[in-house]
């Protein structure tokens, strides 16, 4: 028998969690971010979930945009992080997919890049989050440049918010990318999911909403997944393969960081840092075991873990266990763990077999 850790991918949940994005996005279409194996869930089964129902995808990695187009995707690819150098453009037109242009280098790409028809394209626009983006002094420039170049199709204005989820919110950057778009009369994207959540008045042409797609709150303290109508997408379920009475003054696990302070039993799950869960989770982190939370106690080791058994008796070697997904919300782990739940599902490693089910 395999160990027995292994991550389920609910189709019917990636599909759900669409619908309660369109729900909020009104007319505005729909980009799916499936950067990053679809935040962990596996690129091919975000594009079987979505294959019907999303108005486009976006993506970083452009060999993975060509795997998209060669499924049998026909909605829009976009390119998050555009052309890296002129022949990525070649190949983008090749396979009909759209690059984001977000520094000067690339609008003169584009131009030089000798392109056989009229590619559409995104221009971005650093509005002060301060990573990609032309600043104000280079936009109207840039754009006249673009609108100009034959080989440039239809042209739409992004810009990407940096605290849509805090307490700054969205409305400094708005006012920005407001004014730089002014008179172009260009279609526009701006809203992640935090965003189109809260800010309906983001929501543009274009909504580019990712880990609500997965399941996960952009905002978990403010309201959780559930209380959004998201489902998890993505489960990770082991079980207990050892169980262990300790005694007062007895520890658990390496550095000895946990120390029972009356007798207790605990189990032994079979998950560790090697498989995805966070090496920094402190004890009390929640954990599903056999239906009822428990908590995680002393230090994640590669392999292992160890969880409170108190509370769950009738819980033994064989006694299923879900670390995050259906059952423990993974906002709540990733909380505990001083994270988000998109660096959760983004870890999950290789080593897990994954079941796709829905
Ligand atoms: C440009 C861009 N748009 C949209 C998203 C989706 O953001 P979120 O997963 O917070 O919805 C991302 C993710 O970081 C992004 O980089």
């Amino acid at each position: 028998m395999p160990r027995p850790i292994r991550a389920t991918i609910d189709l019917s949940s990636l599909r759900n969690n669409l619908a309660v994005a369109r729900a909020h996005a009104a007319s505005a279409k729909c980009w799916c971010v499936v950067k990053a194996n679809a935040y962990g869930h596996g690129l091919h089964n975000a594009a079987t979930a979505w294959r019907d129902l999303a108005d486009g995808f976006a993506l970083l990695d452009l060999d993975e945009a060509v795997q998209l187009r060669e499924s049998g995707i026909r909605q829009p690819i976009l390119l998050l992080e555009g052309a890296f150098e002129a022949a990525d453009l070649l190949r983008m037109a090749e396979f009909d997919l759209t690059p984001v242009i977000h520094h000067v280098e690339q609008v003169a790409m584009i131009v030089n890049a000798g392109l056989p028809g009229r590619m559409p394209v995104y221009l971005k626009a650093n509005t002060g989050m301060n990573r990609l983006g032309l600043s104000s002094g280079e936009w109207h420039a840039a754009l006249a440049t673009l609108r100009a170049c034959p080989q440039v199709g239809p042209i739409t204005l992004m810009t990407h918010f940096a605290d849509a989820d805090g307490e700054r919110g969205i409305d400094w950057q708005m006012a920005r990318f407001d004014a730089l778009c002014a008179g172009s009369g260009l279609p526009r994207s701006l809203a992640n999911s935090a965003a189109l959540l809260r800010f309906p008045a983001a929501n543009a042409d274009w909504v580019r909403p990712g880990i609500m797609l997965y399941g996960g709150s952009p905002f978990p303290a403010r309201r959780s997944a559930a209380q959004l109508g998201l489902r998890p997408a993505m489960t990770l379920r082991s079980q207990i393969i050892s169980v262990q009475r300790l005694d007062p003054g007895d520890s658990v696990g390496y550095g000895c960081i946990f120390t029972a302070q009356q007798p207790m039993r605990i189990g032994v799950v079979a998950c560790g840092y090697a498989d995805g869960y966070p090496r920094h989770a402190p004890s009390g982190t929640p954990v599903n075991v056999a239906g009822r939370m428990t908590g995680t106690l002393g230090r994640v080791s590669m392999d292992m873990i160890a969880v409170d058994l108190e509370t769950v008796p009738e819980a033994g070697v064989g006694a299923p266990v879900v670390l995050w997904g259906e059952g423990c919300p993974a906002d709540d782990v990733a909380t505990a763990a001083g994270t988000v739940s998109y660096e959760l599902f983004c870890a999950l490693a290789p080593r897990v077999p994954v079941e796709v089910i829905g």
